[in-house]
């Protein structure tokens, strides 16, 4: 009843409002980053933040398969907008290690990556999308047909490996740090389930 009252009221809603939307947190950052709101290390605070956006973005494109599933709501035509701002937050925070903390000095960068291993995998993590990300037009889908979705199977390690990057760069693992962690065990299990219990048509 309420996931049909919410399916006919986003009727109206376009994929665009949410590409605009999606440019609200880093209107925020750019907001704290002017008046001063970014604390003592600005550039760890952009760095994390926009990680931290990446991954909202990134798990939200995840749960909504599940979302129709379990509740029956669909949002199915808002996931490649989701997919999308998440690569675009990952480029963000790419960059800003690259430029703002490693201010481009590409010897110092081969270093740190050397330095934490977590690094790797977050980098593995953002190289599995980039494919994704370039075949996420219609031209692609219909080009590749089944092999699409074979393609795109490769979020799943690609968020995996997000989130070990993101809980391996803190010191000692946070309630939050877990919490995530969860929740990712949680779509990955409901995924599992949707497997091997298929709902019939
Ligand atoms: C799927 C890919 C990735 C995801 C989901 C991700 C997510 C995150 C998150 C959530 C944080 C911590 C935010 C917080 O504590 O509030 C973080 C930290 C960080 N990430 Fe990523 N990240 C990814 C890829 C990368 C890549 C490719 C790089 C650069 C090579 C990178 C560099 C960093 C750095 C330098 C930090 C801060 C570590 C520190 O403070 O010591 N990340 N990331």
């Amino acid at each position: 009843m309420m996931a049909a009252t919410v399916n006919g009221s986003l009727r109206r809603v376009s994929p665009g409002w949410i590409y605009l939307a999606g440019l609200i947190p880093l209107a925020w950052i750019v907001w704290l980053g002017l008046s001063n709101g970014l604390g003592v290390d600005p550039v760890k605070e952009i760095e994390h933040r926009l990680g931290k956006v990446a991954l909202w973005f990134l798990m939200g494109g995840l749960a909504i398969t599940p979302a129709r599933r379990f509740f029956g709501l669909n949002l199915i035509r808002y996931r490649r907008a989701i997919g999308l701002i998440a690569f675009f937050y990952l480029c963000l925070h790419l960059t800003a290690w690259v430029v703002l903390d490693m201010t481009l000095l590409w010897e110092q960068a081969l270093r740190d990556l050397v330095k934490r291993p977590y690094l790797y995998l977050g980098l593995t993590g953002f190289a599995a999308l980039i494919p994704l990300a370039l075949t996420s037009n219609n031209a692609s889908v219909r080009k590749l047909g089944r092999n699409w979705r074979r393609l795109h199977w490769l979020v799943y390690p690609a968020v995996g490996f997000g989130v070990i990057h993101y809980l391996m760069q803190m010191k000692v693992v946070t309630a939050e740090g877990w919490a995530w962690a969860a929740a990712f065990t949680a779509l990955m299990v409901a995924r599992v389930a949707a497997r091997v219990f298929p709902t019939r048509r």
